[in-house]
């Protein structure tokens, strides 16, 4: 007999879901096997996972051996953390960070369904700034992969994106900072420009935040990623039409990618682990530094600097990035520079 419960799913229209929520096979990864090597294979990230960059890059460089003690500072979905804790093969200690509360225990159980246990790994849900926290003398590598995870990125209700409508939160862990849409109502709109320059070099900043402040001023209150995409939309009217849409798409990635460096205080809480970094590693301990924006990369690359000048580390390396290969089979790694260094 049927369920009279049962509720059919509602169809998407076209051949390919196109939203988040009507990709559900691509959130079921054990159950539709085909779906998610089908998406892979066109160079996408399945929705509801992340795929790690630059992963033979860091091992190499780690060069794990059994025993050791090890750290993600951004374990996220846990790829580049499965491939170490492969490495440490049931001996030695990985600790994993994030601040997300939402995918952290996601992750656990993930990696529990790969056979690693407690007595393999300890996840920590703090902010990687709050590295001391972790009760562990010293650590022989550690690794930070920087920004936010595809599964972040993809689901609207996070408000990272500005391709389907959501609320306009942008917080990593929704449960402290202020959301991106509370931001935009305390910022003047010399700082909104001022943000839109330093965090993100967006090229119509000064329109977007005069864009922004008019909606503000006539008591337009941004809410949605929606919301906000269409005040981009009008500061850029002016646009030639054959360029518009390409310079949209940049200009409303490169916003939502300001806001979220603001709203997340991205840059204060890197600087804050660069100043601690060195004190946790062993003598000998390997650091690697996946970072995504010019921003983010400067400031490693002055930690990294300073601290061979102090004798603190022995080498260091880099900007590496990732292969012509790895980038055409995963978009998402274009921008991605590697730097990594050796205590002394
Ligand atoms: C790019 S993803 C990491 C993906 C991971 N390497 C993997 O292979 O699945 C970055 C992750 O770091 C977390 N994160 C970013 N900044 C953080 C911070 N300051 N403290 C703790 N976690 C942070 C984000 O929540 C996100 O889950």
């Amino acid at each position: 007999m049927e369920d009279k419960n049962h509720t059919r799913r509602k169809r998407y229209s076209g051949s390919y879901p196109k939203k988040f929520s009507e990709k559900y096979k691509e959130q079921n990864p054990d159950k539709y096997i085909d779906t998610i090597e089908k998406v892979m294979r066109k160079g996408n990230t399945p929705a509801g996972m992340h795929r790690p960059i630059m992963v033979e890059e860091i091992l190499s460089f780690f060069d794990i051996k059994p025993h050791e003690i090890g750290i993600d500072l951004t374990i996220g979905f846990g790829g580049h953390s499965k491939e170490m804790l492969e490495k440490l093969n049931h001996t030695g200690h990985l600790h994993g960070i994030d601040q997300d509360p939402l995918e952290l225990p996601k992750t656990k159980e993930r990696l529990e369904s790969y056979g690693f246990t407690t007595r393999d790994f300890t996840l920590h849900q703090i902010n990687f700034k709050d590295l001391d926290q972790v009760n562990e003398k010293g650590f022989d590598f550690i690794l930070a992969d920087l920004g936010v995870s595809s599964m972040q990125l993809d689901d609207p209700q996070r408000g990272f994106t500005f391709r389907e409508e959501g609320p306009l939160d942008l917080r990593m862990n929704p449960n402290v900072g202020i959301p991106a849409h509370i931001v935009l109502l305390q910022l003047s709109e010399f700082k909104i420009e001022q943000m839109l320059v330093e965090n993100a070099d967006e090229v119509y900043a000064k329109q977007i935040a005069h864009e922004i402040t008019k909606e503000k001023q006539q008591g337009h209150f941004i809410q949605t990623t929606q919301e906000l995409y269409k005040v981009i939309t009008s500061a850029l009217k002016q646009l030639p039409k054959a360029i518009l849409s390409e310079e949209l798409k940049k200009s409303a990635s490169r916003t939502f990618q300001a806001l979220r460096i603001e709203v997340n205080k991205e840059y204060e809480v890197l600087y804050e682990l660069l100043e601690k970094l060195p004190n946790h590693l062993n003598p000998g301990g390997r650091v690697a530094i996946l970072s995504f924006h010019s921003g983010e990369d400067r400031l490693v690359k002055k930690a990294f600097k300073q601290s061979i000048n102090e004798g603190i580390f022995k080498s260091i390396d880099g900007p590496i990035i990732p292969s012509k290969d790895e980038v055409y089979h995963n978009p998402r790694a274009r921008s991605a520079k590697l730097r990594t260094a050796i205590k002394a």
